[in-house]
């Protein structure tokens, strides 16, 4: 699926709806979070907006004593393992990640079984009864540092084989990978990358970790989504094909000024699912609340909590450029 400039419109916002949500939120005290997939007018409300990882800081740092998270199920679980004292709100509690209901606690358990030696690494894309059976998490900004970071050789990484199959590329430690995948990421082909270069012979191609390693193969970079937007500064060229979902576009444009950006991925339908009518009826009558159990949250709290940790002490770049990639280790 092909998104140019040239298809794009600009978008008619409801800005009455978008004035009363910030009023009852400003009145209320809460903190409204998006992620960088969210539709245009969810940005028109969002305090902040950015990746797994700096959204799960945002959430776990914040004095508000309630949180609004525009975007998915495990984002939103993130948010109140980090800060259980806070009311985590997710406006449609059917916004699922596909990934994170893939290769979860039970390949977990029994890749533990069968490799006693390795450390369980799983994304932040996992359920938290996932995260409640691993060593320590890790987001798509972090990932290689992550696993750099465990003292161990070898490494039990899930749900994304993906992202395993990248991160293997930067380290000595043996990676055990699990079969999950992204299906917007997953669907990107050689053949829908090089015809938008065809399109745009000039301009350099990011892609996300997610994307399968053929698809790594031929980007001049890999980034999380807002490691994308760090890269498109720092880097001369002046156009860029985007490898994520199409959302991330309108966070480019709004950033990255005077550059042109075009995506060569699908929606990813979950992270569309947030609409502004279902945060009004959220803020008004409190549906949406995430409860879990506490058992489950002390437990998937630990692993969440040394990520944060190790990446404060491993400064990430969030990026790997063409000559990285190459190289590798
Ligand atoms: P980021 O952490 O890079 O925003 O990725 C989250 C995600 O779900 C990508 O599909
Ligand atoms: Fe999950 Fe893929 Fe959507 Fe990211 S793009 S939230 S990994 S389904």
């Amino acid at each position: 699926m092909l998104h140019t400039d040239e298809e794009i419109t600009e978008p008619v916002f409801n800005q009455e709806l978008i004035r009363e949500i910030r009023e009852i939120a400003e009145r209320q005290g809460v903190l409204i979070l998006a992620h960088n997939y969210q539709s245009p007018e969810i940005y028109q409300i969002a305090e902040k907006i950015g990746d797994s990882l700096e959204l799960a800081r945002a959430a776990q740092e914040t004095d508000e004593e309630t949180i609004l998270f525009c975007g998915v199920d495990f984002m939103a679980d993130t948010a109140k393992i980090l800060n259980p004292q806070a009311r985590v709100l997710l406006p449609d509690p059917q916004a699922r990640c596909t990934m994170a209901h893939m290769a979860g606690e039970q390949a977990a358990l029994e890749l533990r079984l069968q490799y006693p030696d390795a450390d369980v690494v799983s994304y932040v894309n996992t359920t938290t009864e996932t995260k409640a059976v691993s060593d320590i998490c890790c987001t798509s900004a972090n990932a290689i540092e992550i696993v750099e970071s465990v003292d161990v050789d070898q490494v039990i990484f899930l749900p994304d084989r993906n992202l395993a199959a990248y991160v293997s590329r930067f380290t000595k430690k043996e990676i055990i990978p699990a079969a999950g995948y992204c299906y917007v990421h997953d669907a990107i082909t050689i053949e829908s990358v090089n015809s938008m270069k065809r399109l745009h012979p000039e301009a350099a191609f990011v892609a996300h970790p997610e994307c399968r390693p053929e698809i790594i193969d031929m980007a001049d970079a890999v980034c999380s989504t807002s490691g994308m937007t760090r890269f498109c500064r720092d880097e001369p060229a002046s156009s860029f094909i985007i490898g994520t979902e199409p959302g991330m576009l309108q966070r480019l444009r709004s950033e990255v000024v005077g550059k042109k950006f075009f995506s060569v991925a699908g929606v990813c339908a979950p992270m569309k699912q947030v609409t502004l009518e279902k945060v009004r009826t959220c803020l008004t009558t409190g549906s949406g609340e995430v409860f879990l159990k506490q058992s489950l949250m002390d437990a998937a709290r630990a692993p969440l909590e040394r990520m944060i940790e190790i990446s404060k002490i491993r400064q990430s770049r969030s990026y790997t450029t063409r000559d990285e990639i190459r190289k590798g280790l």
